[in-house]
């Protein structure tokens, strides 16, 4: 029998390290150069990286928009954002200026930092994204960190009666609650037609790992629906709030180039605003959902 010579993992595959950044969720990865294009086994190593740590942080990697653009393609395809602004020139990338779109000025900056939210982005949608790839561009002297929470292990720890109340029950999503407020008239109603409010399960499979998550948000997730709305709006303020325990979370500390990858199907991100009078601005290209969610 002729010995075949034996399968060895790419060379870029050997060199990265991944380093747990916290108990539940996160990774910090080394040893690699976003630069240039990855092996189809590195890729590999960091979807699997992304499966088990939920959240992935590069750092030092002064990447241009073409190589943001293409390290999202690995992972899917690209989607741009009905109202976020993209870099001129590439509309897969999303130009993030203070929060939810608001530049932070004196007058904004009272009304903005109250009304920040945790959330899973883009849950208006049918197939919400499956992940988003952050780079930072303008980093503040001090603070912007972003907070990631485990929506796995926040639904593993409710109660087993509430696990019981939630098994069968489905949530509106409505783009609306959260863009609604600061665009034009015309704009409302051009999302309204193109964005209808979707029902999601409030407890979502995760496709690829099987791992249940609570998955309604603060800025997106609008009603309970079956419930009485006194009743709705109770349990979802108490199931939203969960993400708010530090207990679930991670806590990326920005520094220049810095990259992170969350995979959006298991987690919420929190922006701190903290940072104002100084600017923060990010780009973000986000990777296409696949699926429905499912319960
Ligand atoms: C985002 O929600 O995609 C932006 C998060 C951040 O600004 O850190």
């Amino acid at each position: 029998m002729s010995a075949l010579p034996a399968l060895t993992p790419a060379a870029d595959v050997a060199a990265i390290t991944i380093t747990p950044a916290g108990p539940l969720l996160g990774a910090e990865i080394g040893g690699v150069d976003l630069r240039k294009p990855l092996s189809g086994d590195l890729v590999a190593a960091l979807r699997a990286a992304l499966l088990k740590h939920k959240v992935l942080f590069f750092r030092d990697q002064d990447i241009s928009y073409e190589d943001h653009v293409r390290f999202g393609r690995y992972f899917g395809e690209l989607e741009g954002h009905p109202v976020t602004a993209t870099v001129p020139g590439f509309p897969e990338i999303l130009h993030i200026e203070g929060a939810d779109g608001t530049k932070i000025t004196a007058e904004t900056h009272p009304i903005a930092r109250p009304a920040n939210k945790w959330h899973t982005d883009v849950t208006f949608r049918e197939k919400p994204s499956l992940a988003g790839i952050l780079r930072m561009r303008k980093m503040p002297p001090l603070g912007g960190d972003t907070l990631f929470a485990d929506t796995h292990a926040i639904y593993e720890d409710l109660p087993p009666k509430v696990k019981a109340r939630i098994a069968a029950l489905d949530a509106e999503h409505d783009i609306l609650q959260s863009f609604g407020y600061r665009i034009s008239d015309e704009k409302r109603a051009e999302l309204a037609r193109d964005y209808p409010p979707r029902t999601h399960p409030v407890v979502r499979t995760h496709p690829e790992t099987g791992e249940r998550h609570l998955f309604v948000n603060h800025v997106f997730t609008t009603r309970i629906l079956g419930l009485e709305p006194e009743d709705s709006k109770k349990l979802l303020a108490y199931l939203t709030d969960r993400v708010k325990a530090p207990e679930y979370q991670v806590r990326f500390r920005w520094s220049p180039n810095a990259i992170v990858f969350w995979d959006n199907r298991a987690t919420q991100h929190y922006a701190i605003l903290d940072y104002w009078p100084h600017d923060r601005i990010v780009e973000r290209v986000t990777v296409m959902g696949t699926d429905v969610p499912r319960r």
